[in-house]
């Protein structure tokens, strides 16, 4: 069945494309090989669901104003960025179309996949209510597995499920609502809340494998005591970082590596990737030059000493500075980074090697 489609999609193709008979053979190369990208998470992968939502507490609403956007859409989209973010690249370099947010009304070509990821979410439903939490993300996702199931018939939508790549960055919010909250947290209490955090996240990927996924990759969680915002409610630190952010997200790491690599011996075919994001942003955040940045601690767009609240301004009126080139910042705002940045980092997430991105990176991922 599926052969005899392809043939006579070629043989349309060929008709309307006779001055190149090459494409036939191209597009059904490239059907063979075509593999969709879903994309969770916070406002690091939030191409502008946030916009969509009804009462918005604010996460990410923001970025609906200029200058967000600026650099490479030349309007504000709901990124949080001054232009794409990390997977838009991603997106790229798979040979997929940027990914439209899933809260987008209209019709979506769901075989390229969607991006369901929300500013201010987080993988436990207390933090930042009014977002749309990772569980949240999981019934969506559900729905659109219906759908795909009416679009294509069943076999075909279990095919590009199974095939497709799933990307995550979720756990940041976790840790920043709980930091706020607690900012004494004693040792036991912070390692009580990483095993819950983690707990859920677990959960949530054995369901995300149930409905088919097998190729995970995830994006780990920040540095996130060296977040300008961060920086800002910590004056007396100087420019060195906050410490107990930092704890909670390499100790939320450690526990997620081991996690998948369990789930890899538990799970048959399940396959993951983890970008080591922490180190990553954080060398750039130290060492700018190293990277072709000029700054790594102010960011490009807010006011204060870091700059690091009021980008883009409530009803746009608000005072707030705005660098002349932002790729020469690792920040865009108070929390989240340039595109410069998120290039640099994509191709990590893509191609890096493996002290980097491991054990297999998002590349090696579209290939299996
Ligand atoms: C927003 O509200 C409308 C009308 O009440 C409803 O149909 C829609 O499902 C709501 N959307 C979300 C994301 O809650
Ligand atoms: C998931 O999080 C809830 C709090 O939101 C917690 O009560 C529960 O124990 C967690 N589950 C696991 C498996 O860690
Ligand atoms: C990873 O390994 C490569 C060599 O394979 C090396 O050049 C690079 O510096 C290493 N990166 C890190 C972050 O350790």
């Amino acid at each position: 069945m599926e052969t005899v489609i392809r043939f006579l999609f070629c043989v349309i193709n060929l008709c309307v494309s006779f001055k190149n008979p090459n494409s036939c053979y191209d597009q059904s190369k490239l059907e063979a090989k075509h593999k969709a990208l879903f994309v969770f998470g916070d406002s690091l992968f939030d191409p502008g669901n946030n916009q969509y939502l009804n009462g918005s507490t604010g996460e990410g609403i923001s970025a609906t104003y200029w200058p967000y956007g600026q650099t490479f859409f030349n309007h504000p989209t709901g990124r949080l960025s001054d232009g794409r973010i990390v997977p838009d690249f991603i997106a790229q370099f798979a040979d997929l179309p940027i990914l439209p947010p899933y809260m987008e009304p209209g019709a979506h070509r769901l075989a390229d996949g969607v991006n369901f990821a929300s500013a201010g979410a987080g993988v436990l439903d207390g933090t930042h209510p009014g977002t749309i939490q990772l569980r949240m993300q999981l019934e969506y996702f559900k729905t659109l597995k219906k759908s795909l199931r009416q679009q294509l018939h069943d076999a075909e939508a279990e095919k590009v499920l199974r095939r497709a790549v799933y990307l995550f960055s979720i756990g940041g919010n976790d840790y920043f609502s709980f930091y706020t909250s607690n900012p004494e947290a004693s040792e036991s209490y912070q390692q009580a809340y990483v095993e819950m955090v983690i707990g859920n996240l677990t959960l949530v990927l054995k369901e995300f494998y149930s409905l088919g996924a097998r190729k995970i990759a995830f994006q780990n969680v920040g540095p996130l005591g060296c977040v300008p915002v961060m920086e800002a409610m910590n004056p007396e630190l100087g420019s060195s970082c906050v410490e107990i952010p930092l704890a909670l997200a390499r100790l939320h790491n450690e526990y997620l590596s081991v996690t998948l690599n369990n789930l890899e011996s538990q799970l048959p075919g399940f396959k993951y990737a983890i970008f080591d994001y922490y180190n990553s942003l954080g060398d750039r955040v130290n060492n700018p030059s190293k990277y072709g940045f000029k700054e790594g601690k102010v960011a490009c767009c807010g006011s204060g000493t870091y700059r690091e609240s009021g980008c883009g301004g409530r009803e746009g009126k608000e005072p707030y500075e705005l660098c002349r080139r932002p790729s020469e910042y690792v920040w865009f705002d108070g929390a989240h980074t340039t595109e410069m940045t998120n290039h640099q980092l994509a191709e990590l997430l893509w191609s890096g090697k493996p002290n980097v991105t491991g054990p297999y990176n998002v590349k090696q991922l579209f290939g299996h």
